[in-house]
């Protein structure tokens, strides 16, 4: 992953980042009006501009996908290959099976049944992971040990992307989890509609991981 890369998407995308005002936020929008989601145009965003920054042989993994909002905005205009784990507690899979179809995404996506954090141990050895997006259960121990869980098959720069920061155990978990990792610094901290920033979902955490920072 290119941090040169994902900024100058974001440069591209937004007026003025991390404010959440795009420059033409109607590719998203249309998204939101054909994919369930729980998101915003903002975060969704924020993905595709990781995404684009993914060199050819990283992933995009996602954790929580629910319909595929997210994962098919991220993959949108790009070749990114994606890694999707969701239990599937909220919805089947069947809604993220015909959307990912629909916007021709099947092909390039694997999809892992099973929870965060123990399905991440079922990645592939050649699945380096560039960009992490983490949107599944927000309890503490959650977050944080599937932060832990996903660091041995992260390339050697990558982003990870945690939604609903707003949330207290995210935050925790979050803190623990920069704390723990020299590797890990927290380059953008969003609020979200709790914190009266009503663009942002739920707030949003942007972490730079750069194994060479020890
Ligand atoms: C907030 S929704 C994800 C929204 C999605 N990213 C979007 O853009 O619309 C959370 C998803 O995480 C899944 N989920 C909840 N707990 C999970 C866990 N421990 N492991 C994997 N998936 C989980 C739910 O089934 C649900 O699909």
């Amino acid at each position: 992953m290119d941090i040169d890369i994902f900024e100058s998407h974001l440069s591209l995308l937004f007026r003025d980042f991390p404010r959440s005002d795009l420059y033409d936020g109607s590719e998203f929008s249309s998204l939101f009006a054909n994919v369930n989601g729980l998101s915003s145009p903002a975060v969704l965003a924020v993905l595709s501009a990781a995404a684009h920054a993914l060199d050819s042989s990283e992933i995009y993994l996602e954790a929580g996908s629910y319909a595929g909002l997210s994962a098919i905005a991220a993959a949108m205009n790009n070749s990114a290959r994606l890694v999707l784990v969701d239990n599937f507690s909220m919805i089947g899979d069947e809604e993220l099976r015909n959307n990912l179809k629909e916007y021709d995404m099947d092909e390039r996506t694997r999809l892992i049944h099973g929870s965060a954090p123990d399905s991440l141990n079922e990645l592939e050895a050649n699945e380096r992971v560039g960009v992490f997006y983490y949107d599944a259960a927000h309890d503490s121990a959650s977050t944080l040990l599937s932060l832990r869980g996903v660091r041995r098959y992260l390339s050697s720069n990558a982003l990870i992307v945690v939604d609903d920061f707003d949330s207290p155990s995210v935050r925790i978990a979050v803190e623990i989890f920069l704390s723990e990792n020299s590797q890990a610094n927290l380059i953008y901290s969003i609020d979200g509609s709790d914190r009266g920033n009503s663009g942002w979902w739920y707030g949003l955490a942007v972490i730079l991981w750069d194994s060479v920072c020890t």
